[in-house]
């Protein structure tokens, strides 16, 4: 088959989505499909015909930098352009059987790529339709949709930058807290905060990024997220950071963390994580596959976080670990997904 793979993207997370997007390419073409990868914010460079990208050669995996990297810079370099989705990118996932999109933030993962693919026609991409990658980005509403669904969520509030005052917070939610951008990910702009102090620089770190915040309490316990593939929750995996929490440092420096899966959960534990992974995945709407993560409360509680619409997807990501323990490989992890995609 000739495969799309659309990686990076105006987003935080380009380098973690350029990395998965190549691995993604290189198990693909292991497998005897002709792959074509391309930046969708950067684009084509005009003078190449699309249908010429597609090829069979292994491409080199380039490397992940402990800080995020600097969008600002990477919008110059393409001459100011707004338009997030760059030249060329829908001629070459016309061109193609099937659209890979290794695309983590909210370049991605809130809908929009999804639905201009689809409003151009072009219906076989990898992943949830634009309803469910929008609704499980914000994590306002998605937090309101689980509860909903029966979900249990962490309390808290949405705090709106600009309008919303910080005592606001110290009276409805109380510290320790925990404060996040409505729709990033990988970590990036949330703080655990325990002081008044800290609750300011939170804010303002995380007001950097969005004006419409969460700010939740802060539930001490296990690190859990759980899959869901094809209609069926897959074993769990618990997250140990060697040191702090689970950053953007520690979710992509590898031996940050350790993960263990199947996670290390009685047997009713899992069967519940399953569960409450499955019931996020419906109430969201999400479709073919995604990974929520859980915090389990020291007295015994799951609480979901969130659920990712484009999980990472590099062969040592939390769903390919979840994937190899029910014995689907990274490279029949990635055509799964392809199929998934063609049946659209
Ligand atoms: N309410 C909370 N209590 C404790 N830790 C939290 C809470 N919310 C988030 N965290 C920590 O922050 C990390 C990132 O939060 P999450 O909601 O999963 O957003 P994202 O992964 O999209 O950045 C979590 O993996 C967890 O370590
Ligand atoms: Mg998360």
């Amino acid at each position: 088959m000739k495969i799309a793979v659309l990686a990076g993207g105006l987003s935080p997370e380009r380098e973690v989505s350029l990395s998965s997007g190549t691995l993604i390419a290189d198990a693909l073409i292991g497998r005897g499909h002709t792959v074509a990868l391309a930046d969708v914010y950067i684009g084509l460079d005009g003078k190449t015909a699309p249908e010429s990208l597609f090829g069979t050669d292994p491409i080199p995996v380039p490397k992940i930098s402990s800080t995020e990297p600097d969008l600002e810079a990477l919008v110059r370099s393409c001459g100011g352009r707004a338009a997030l989705i760059g030249p060329g990118i829908i001629e070459l996932c016309r061109a193609a059987d099937a659209v890979f999109l290794a695309l983590h933030g909210a370049s991605g993962e809130n809908g929009m790529i999804q639905a201009s693919l689809e409003c151009a026609g072009i219906r076989h991409f990898t992943g949830t339709g634009y309803i469910g990658a929008l609704l499980s980005m914000d994590k306002d509403i998605a937090k309101r949709m689980m509860s909903a669904g029966g979900v249990p969520v962490p309390a808290g509030i949405r705090y709106r930058v600009g309008t919303d005052s910080p005592e606001r917070i110290l009276t409805e939610v109380g510290l320790p807290c925990v404060v996040k951008p409505c729709s990033c990910g990988s970590s990036v702009g949330v703080s655990r905060v325990f002081t008044e102090d800290e609750l300011r620089a939170a804010l303002e770190l995380a007001a950097g990024y969005e004006r419409y915040l969460i700010v939740e309490k802060l539930v001490t316990g296990r690190e859990l997220t759980c899959a869901v593939l094809d209609g069926e929750a897959l074993p769990p995996v618990e997250i140990i950071p060697k040191s702090g929490w689970y950053d953007y440092a520690n979710k992509y420096q590898s031996g940050a963390t350790t993960e263990i899966c199947p996670a290390p959960l009685t047997e009713e534990q899992t069967n519940e994580i399953k569960r409450l992974a499955l019931l996020a995945f419906e109430s969201l709407r999400m479709e073919e596959y995604g990974r929520a993560d859980f915090i389990l409360s020291d007295d015994g509680r799951f609480f979901c976080l969130e659920l990712n619409a484009l999980p990472g997807m590099t062969p040592t990501s939390l769903l390919p670990q979840e994937a190899a323990a029910v014995g689907i490989d990274y490279a029949s992890l990635c055509e799964k997904l392809v199929e998934m995609a063609m049946r659209k």
